[in-house]
């Protein structure tokens, strides 16, 4: 027996990268007063349909979808942000007051299945909903830019774009442009976009078929096509993003996959190798119309959601090891090498702390000792010998350069954690 294409086991030797990842999404997230919520794995179909869109590629093609005994269609969840805003708005957590959220889980797309694509995938998302203006946008991609930096993760570039507001001025004069441009081209278009040039003619922009790259390159922009409110909102959330140094460039073709966006949409996207074709990590935007397409009161919302899969590719290439303990203890004198109790009760406090250390075995001069310390990946050296022992204290030697210093047992361990590592 296999498992399903595309549906991965996380095996014991992945377990702890997971586990890292889950820990730095909590304390992020905590960091800016967002709080869980776990909608079941499964919905009513027509949520889905109604949220997400029927024309777009994830209701069309990529749901597992099937009758229930009692004839009703469900679906396993592509994606949390319906799941969150009906959950929002049947136990009333919008009423006269803003929700902040995030969930981790995960999500089901009958896709392709190939490198940093998956059926069965993993998401951390974050939905702000109740709050119309732009600093909610900024302070999402700010969560963002956080939770990347506290895994290692570099050379992320963040497009944004905006889709006009919930009004729809700024799309419907957009929708008539592109329409009258696609219609020129309608040769150049494939089968899927000649169906949706009627019916969703942005979701033509959104093709993966490289047949329509042509077509689709000499498309005209939203940019070109929003009213002073919507240029303003815009403006308004780049000032925010340069004022909180946050770097990003403007893509007008970014229209993304789902129909509920509205106003500023982005992608934290990636030129790494290890993610194949793939290289969206992070993606969202606002999407004020929702509340009131599920038959919510109205309720201005932005979000986003970032592939696990890919982040941790992205941080396992970038300085990941096998999963590391924090520290090696290296004992020296005494015990003739770890046997020490003294050694011994250094390693548990340490341990206590909740920190990970593996203590040395089988004795060794410093040297060869230090050379084990290295073998283990650890991030730390926690030295102890003569010296340390007359002064009651520790040596913490990060391994990777910077400098030693010999302290207390408490101030060892402070160290140690303000350092934490990936796995
Ligand atoms: P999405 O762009 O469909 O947006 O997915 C967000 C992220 O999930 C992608 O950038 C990618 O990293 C990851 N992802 C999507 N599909 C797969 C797959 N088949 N295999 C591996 N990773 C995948 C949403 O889902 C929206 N709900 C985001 C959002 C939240 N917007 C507002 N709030």
């Amino acid at each position: 027996m296999q498992a399903v294409r595309g549906m991965n086991d996380v095996l014991p030797a992945e377990a702890a990268r997971w586990q890292f990842v889950e820990g730095v999404i909590r304390e992020v997230a905590a960091g800016y007063g967002y709080r869980e919520i776990r909608p079941p794995l499964v919905e009513k179909s027509a949520l889905f349909c109604a949220a997400i869109g029927e024309a777009t590629d994830i209701v069309e093609k990529e749901m597992y979808s099937f009758a229930d005994r009692g004839g009703e269609s469900l679906s396993l969840r592509p994606e949390a942000t319906a799941g969150c805003m009906r959950a929002g708005i049947e136990h009333g957590l919008f009423h006269n007051r803003g929700a902040r959220l995030w969930y981790a889980g995960p999500m089901f797309r009958r896709e392709r299945p190939q490198k940093g694509r998956y059926r069965q995938f993993h998401q951390f998302g974050v939905e702000a909903v109740g709050w119309r203006g732009p600093d909610i946008d900024a302070e999402i991609l700010l969560l963002g830019a956080r939770f990347f930096r506290r895994l290692g993760i570099r050379g992320l570039r963040l497009e944004i774009n905006t889709l006009g507001g919930a009004g729809g001025e700024s799309r419907a004069r957009y929708r008539a442009a592109l329409v009258d441009y696609l219609q020129k081209n309608q040769a150049d278009l494939d089968e899927d976009s000649r169906r949706r040039l009627h019916k969703n003619p942005l979701r033509v922009l959104d093709s993966k078929n490289p047949a329509m790259a042509g077509v689709i390159a000499g498309a005209p922009q939203i940019t070109d096509c929003l009213n002073a409110a919507d240029e303003e909102f815009f403006s308004a959330l780049r000032g925010l993003l340069d004022a909180a140094a946050v770097a990003y460039t403007v893509n007008p073709r970014l229209v993304r996959g789902l129909d509920y966006y509205t106003g500023p949409v982005f992608e934290f996207v990636t030129d790494s190798e290890s993610l194949g074709a793939q290289n969206a990590v992070c993606a969202g935007g606002r999407y004020d119309g929702l509340a009131e397409t599920l038959g919510g009161r109205p309720a201005p919302a932005a979000g986003f959601a970032c592939g696990l899969e890919r982040i941790i590719a992205l941080a396992a290439a970038e300085g990941g090891g096998g999963a590391a303990p924090d520290a090696y203890l290296i004992d020296v004198g005494e015990g003739d090498g770890g046997g020490a109790s003294d050694a011994l009760a250094i390693a548990e406090t340490m341990r206590d702390a909740g920190l990970a250390i593996q203590c040395n075995r089988g004795g060794g001069a410093m040297k060869k000792q230090m050379k084990r310390a290295h073998r283990s990946g650890a991030a730390f050296a926690v030295i102890l010998a003569a010296d340390e022992r007359a002064a009651g204290k520790v040596t913490v030697k990060p391994m990777h350069g910077g400098e030693q210093r010999t302290v207390g047992i408490k101030d060892a361990v402070q160290i140690i954690k303000s350092e934490k590592q990936w796995p």
